[in-house]
């Protein structure tokens, strides 16, 4: 059974091994997640990070972080979601952002934004948020590099 719950100290590897694995994820990135999660687990307020950790028996199925974004009320970022290869498509991504998304109302959060990539890499991705429900909002292009556009995707909570 999928159990979404905070993410201990002891998810750590896991966690750093799923996002090092994930082909969609350069290395700089992989480096971010380590240490996003290094903040959360150190510091007292979590330096504004929060992960969760999508569990089966003890083994790691995927992650989340998000946060409050900066300088907004009540908006939250999901800066991370990641479900190893083996764990894909039975539904661990959806239940980990549903978990993001009581945690961010329990927060006294009303919207949640992410930004991914809009290269054919991430099609997958796209049509995933689509599925879930969160609505493409705009699009900057050539953001990350030329060619490669940034897809602003928003959710607003009820
Ligand atoms: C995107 C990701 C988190 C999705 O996780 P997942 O556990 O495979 O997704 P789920 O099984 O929960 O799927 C939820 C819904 O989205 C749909 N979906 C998932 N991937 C899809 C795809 N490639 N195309 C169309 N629909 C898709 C599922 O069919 C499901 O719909 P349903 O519940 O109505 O049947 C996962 O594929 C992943 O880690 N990708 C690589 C990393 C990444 O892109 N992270 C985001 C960075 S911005």
């Amino acid at each position: 059974m999928i159990v979404i719950r905070p993410t201990q100290p002891e998810d750590a590897g896991s966690i750093l091994h799923l996002a090092g694995a994930e082909p969609l994820f350069s290395k700089e990135e992989a480096e971010t997640v380590a240490e996003l999660l290094e903040a959360y687990l150190t510091q007292e307020d979590h330096d504004g990070y929060f992960f969760l950790s999508a569990m089966d028996e003890g083994k790691l199925l995927g992650f989340a972080c998000f946060g409050p974004t900066p300088l907004t009320q009540g908006t939250f970022d999901l800066y991370w979601i990641a479900v190893s290869a083996a764990a894909s498509g039975q539904g661990v991504g959806r239940a980990l952002i549903a978990r993001v998304e009581d945690e961010v109302r329990a927060l006294g959060g009303r919207m949640i934004k992410l930004d991914t990539s809009g290269s054919a890499e991430y099609e997958p991705t796209r049509a995933f948020y689509h599925r879930i429900g969160y609505t493409h909002s705009a699009t900057v292009p050539d953001f990350y590099a030329p060619g490669d556009d940034m897809v602003i995707f928003s959710h607003l909570l009820t």
